[in-house]
């Protein structure tokens, strides 16, 4: 099996990298190799069974201020990665998010099938667009993920688990303070890399996917457990609301997804996390 992965130095791109199964030729782009918006680059993909996509724009709050570079990553680049996946007869992979929702939302798991509405930030605007530009293409499958970790297995990305960890190992007397009327489904990224392998072993796959770890948690309680992983003390943590934590870009309150997989329980994703194992 041969399967080119774009976006190679992201949390998602190494860790797909990581988790590859044996006998599977892989060749990893990274930004640096190829900008997915730039037509002539991405002829340097040559022909191959599947394409994983784990290339974004995914600086949530820069994107508010800088929509010409979201939409080019998010939205324009993706089209124009089918159209030479078409081209040269590979599957695509496509990485989505949970911010393509809306606000305003039903306080339950949401499904692949549920309306979107309309996403409240230039991020979840430029992926539900790139989205969109992909669909009703039968060789395309979009996989929407959220909340995603590496903590230790990546020390130099730096993700909310290595923030946490950072700051419950640093000075006991600080006050940590974290959000805790969000919820969601972290994710950690080796389930997340893992699942997308067993996608790309299948023959072909559903149209839209959501695939995040099981249960569901607040930012205030994902910290908590990563303190009592490290066996630092969780009441340190301190819940705040959403309004004493502004952000450029606003993040949705509710954003839990119903997995069209089983991937395991976040809470056991932050304990391989910390530890940085597989
Ligand atoms: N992280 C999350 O919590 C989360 C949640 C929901 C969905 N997702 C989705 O999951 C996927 C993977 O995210 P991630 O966490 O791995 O993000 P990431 O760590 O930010 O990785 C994204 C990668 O894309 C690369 N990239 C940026 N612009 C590019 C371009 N023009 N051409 C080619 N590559 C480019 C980046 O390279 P440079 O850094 O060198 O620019 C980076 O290596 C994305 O589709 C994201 O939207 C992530």
């Amino acid at each position: 099996m041969k399967v080119s992965i774009l976006g190679a130095s992201g949390q998602l791109g190494t860790a797909l990298q990581l988790c590859a199964p044996p006998h599977t030729h892989i060749r990893a782009y990274t930004h640096q190799q190829l900008d997915i918006s730039d037509r002539e680059q991405l002829t340097a993909i040559t022909p191959c069974d599947v394409v994983i996509n784990a290339s974004a724009y995914t600086a949530v709050d820069q994107a508010e201020s800088n929509i010409p570079a979201a939409v080019a990553v998010n939205t324009i680049g993706p089209a124009l990665l089918a159209e030479h996946c078409e081209t040269i007869g590979a599957r695509l992979l496509h990485i989505s998010t949970d911010y393509v929702f809306g606000p305003e939302q039903p306080q339950r798991p949401l499904k692949p099938e549920d309306p979107t509405g309309l996403p409240a930030t230039v991020y979840g605007r430029s992926k539900l667009a790139g989205e969109l530009t992909l669909r009703g293409r039968p060789e395309v499958t979009t996989i929407r993920t959220a909340w995603v970790y590496s903590g230790n297995l990546l020390p130099d990305h730096r993700d909310f688990l290595s923030t946490m960890i950072r700051l419950a190992t640093g000075d006991p007397a600080q006050e940590i303070t974290v959000v805790d009327d969000q919820y969601g489904n972290p994710t950690y990224v080796v389930d997340l890399a893992r699942a997308l392998w067993d996608l790309v072993a299948e023959e072909n796959s559903a149209e839209l996917l959501h695939l995040v770890g099981s249960g569901q948690a607040t930012w205030c309680e994902l910290a908590r457990e990563i303190f009592q992983a490290i066996g630092a003390d969780p009441q340190r943590v301190r819940p705040i609301s959403t309004a004493e934590y502004p952000t450029a870009a606003p993040r949705p309150a509710w954003s839990v997804l119903a997995s069209s997989r089983a991937l395991p329980e976040w809470r056991n994703g932050v304990f391989r996390a910390v530890t940085g194992t597989l």
